[in-house]
């Protein structure tokens, strides 16, 4: 029998449920030793969602209406309060009939705008292709492969501050051989995982200029936008730049900002022929998202609580990120820098180990630690792993001092 077309056949176990798995198969043995897994593998803080969210979504369970079928493009009242937050937040206008969509998460929707943008082709000659940041979210190149289109690197470099010169990635692209009309889309993400870092607002309008110019829609995944440290490197939304809304949609996310990775909730809002394209689609994907969750999710949006809750939230993953990193500088870890967005953390490999996948078993098989090697980000993620600095104090405190015990130091 045949399950999966030429396309699912490509795809391997999203990476942080591998890692979990091989965790859980090993999880007695590590218990027995004292190294019950600790994770710093996956991108999801721990911290309790808001409360006022809590007793917001409790309240109105008993509300009969709210349990029927909801409209996939989001109900009303979720559309005016991404309206307030965008404008509150950034200072951009959206058109709630046009310019809007909900999601299921952000994952769900740009992994759905791709499907919708790409038409699958077997061969790689054939194929539409995507620029995609390497390295990046793990996730960007198994959406595309598995929309039978193709996913280009954009390499992001420590020399140009991790703002690629596109027109420079557009001329080795066609001196490659390649075709720019085959480009369907490129995807953008800062503040940027699993790097950390951010970029200049000039840099974002330098993208939606090459993207007006070539033609060509630019994807901004905006996950991170509420994880900064200090109001210099505060996230812009792409829509503030001039003419974004030509080419740009933008993706947010309730995940990481208010701890609701649970609650999968999210939307896209921008350019209105790519929102269209999109509803069209997902209105014959699935359905809206529960009502009473959208609910939950504008109360946020629109409420002094959430602003509160993210400064609150950020002041502590600032500490925990401060903290981490002296405890990586005694362990030899001299040059990590302290970033300026997110919760990642991306270090070198040490050099006795002959991959990064190496060094990430070690820390499982050893000490119980689950981190993210730097390969698993893109072929430029090489040399690195990626940690995520989302567990409680006293879990980051176990992860340096079971490194410090079993001889996980940068030099040995
Ligand atoms: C860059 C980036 N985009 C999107 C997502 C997906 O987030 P969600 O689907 O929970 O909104 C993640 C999750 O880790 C991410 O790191």
């Amino acid at each position: 029998m045949i399950v999966e077309n030429n396309f699912v056949s490509q795809l391997d176990t999203y990476i942080m449920f591998k890692i979990r798995s091989r965790a859980e198969e090993i999880k007695n043995d590590l218990i027995a030793k004292n190294r019950a897994p600790i994770s710093l593998a996956m991108g999801a803080p721990v911290d309790m969602v808001p409360d006022f969210v809590i007793q917001e979504l409790q309240n109105i369970l008993t509300d009969p209406k709210i349990h029927t079928y909801s409209i996939p493009k989001g109900e009303k009242y979720y559309l005016d309060a991404i309206q307030k937050r965008m404008k509150d937040r950034f200072d951009v206008d959206i058109d709630t009939k046009t310019e809007v969509f909900s999601l299921i998460g952000s994952k769900e929707g740009i992994a759905n705008m791709i499907r919708g943008l790409v038409n699958p082709q077997y061969t790689d000659e054939e194929k539409d292709i995507i620029w995609i940041p390497d390295p990046g979210y793990a996730s960007y190149g198994e959406m595309i492969k598995v929309s039978g289109a193709r996913a280009y690197s954009i390499p992001m470099t420590k020399e140009d501050n991790y703002m690629p010169d596109l027109e420079a990635v557009y001329e080795k692209f066609i001196a490659e051989g390649n075709d720019f009309s085959k480009v369907k889309a490129i995807i953008a993400n800062y503040p940027n995982n699993p790097l950390g870092v951010t970029c200049t607002f000039e840099y974002m309008q330098s993208m939606v200029d090459f993207c007006k110019k070539h033609d060509v829609l630019l994807m901004y995944d905006n996950a991170y936008c509420d994880i900064y440290f200090d109001e210099a490197h505060k996230p812009h939304s792409i829509l503030e730049c001039a003419g974004a809304k030509d080419v740009a949609v933008e993706f947010h996310s309730f995940s990481k900002p208010f701890a609701m990775t649970g609650w999968r909730l999210g939307w896209v809002c921008g350019n209105a022929q790519a929102i269209k394209a999109f509803g069209k689609l997902k209105s014959s994907l699935d359905t809206g998202i529960f009502r009473a969750i959208q609910y939950a999710g504008a109360k946020i949006l629109t409420s002094d609580e959430g602003e509160e809750y993210i400064r609150n939230a950020n002041a502590k993953i600032k500490v925990k990120l401060e903290n981490f990193i002296k405890g990586l500088n005694d362990l030899g870890w001299k040059n990590v820098e302290m970033p300026k967005t997110t919760f990642y953390l991306w270090i070198e490999t040490p050099a006795r180990y002959a991959t990064d996948e190496e060094f990430c078993a070690d820390l499982l098989e050893k000490s119980g630690l689950m981190i993210v090697p730097g390969t698993a980000f893109g072929k430029f993620g090489k040399g690195y792993v990626r940690l995520s600095i989302v567990a409680s104090e006293s879990d980051l405190a176990e992860v340096i001092a079971r490194m410090k015990a079993d001889g996980h130091t940068f030099e040995k």
